[in-house]
C-alpha cells in the first residue's frame, strides 16, 4: 500500500482534482458502492442516494485534510458503534472509488494525481477505523 503522509503537494492535488470531479461525485460514489454490492443491479434506488451520501463523506474530508483523523471521529464512530460496518469495508471502497476515477477521468488521473488519490483515501479509510480500536 502506499504510504499514507499526504505531502503538501499531495494535498493541492487532491483539492484542485476534488473541484474538477465534485460536480459528478453522487455518480462516482454510485458507481463504487454498486461495485461492491453484487446483488443490487446499477440504478437501485438506496444505492444511488448512498453513493452521494457516502460521496458527501468524502468532500467533507477534503476540507478537513489537514486533520482527517480528529475530524472524522464523529464519522468513525457511527460506522464502528452504531452501524457495526466492518473495517475492512474502508479499503474496498477506497479501491472502488479510484477505480472509478480511473474510468471516468482517464486523462486527469495522472500517475501524480493516482498517488495523491490513493494516498487521500487511504488515509480516509485509516481515520474511519480510528474508533474501532
Ligand atoms: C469512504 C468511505 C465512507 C465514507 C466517507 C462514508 C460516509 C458516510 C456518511 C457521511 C454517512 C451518513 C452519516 C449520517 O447520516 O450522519 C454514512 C452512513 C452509512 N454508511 Fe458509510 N461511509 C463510508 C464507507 C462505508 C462502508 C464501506 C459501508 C459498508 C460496507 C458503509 C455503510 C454505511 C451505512 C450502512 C450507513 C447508514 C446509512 C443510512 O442510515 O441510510 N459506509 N457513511
Amino acid at each position: 500500500m502506499t504510504s499514507l503522509s499526504l505531502t503538501a503537494k499531495d494535498k493541492d492535488t487532491v483539492e484542485a482534482f476534488w473541484g474538477k470531479i465534485s460536480p459528478k461525485a453522487a455518480a462516482i460514489g454510485a458507481d463504487a458502492l454498486h461495485r461492491m454490492l453484487v446483488d443490487l443491479n446499477p440504478g437501485s434506488a438506496p444505492v444511488e442516494k448512498h453513493g452521494a451520501t457516502v460521496m458527501g463523506g468524502v468532500a467533507e474530508a477534503v476540507a478537513k485534510i489537514d486533520s482527517l483523523t480528529t475530524g472524522l471521529l464523529n464519522l468513525s464512530e457511527l460506522h464502528a458503534f452504531t452501524l457495526r460496518v466492518d473495517p475492512a469495508n474502508f479499503k474496498v471502497l477506497a479501491h472502488n472509488i479510484l477505480l472509478v476515477l480511473a474510468i471516468s477521468f482517464p486523462n486527469d488521473l495522472t500517475p501524480e494525481v493516482h498517488v495523491a488519490m490513493d494516498k487521500f483515501l487511504s488515509a480516509l479509510g485509516l481515520a474511519l477505523s480510528k474508533k474501532y480500536r
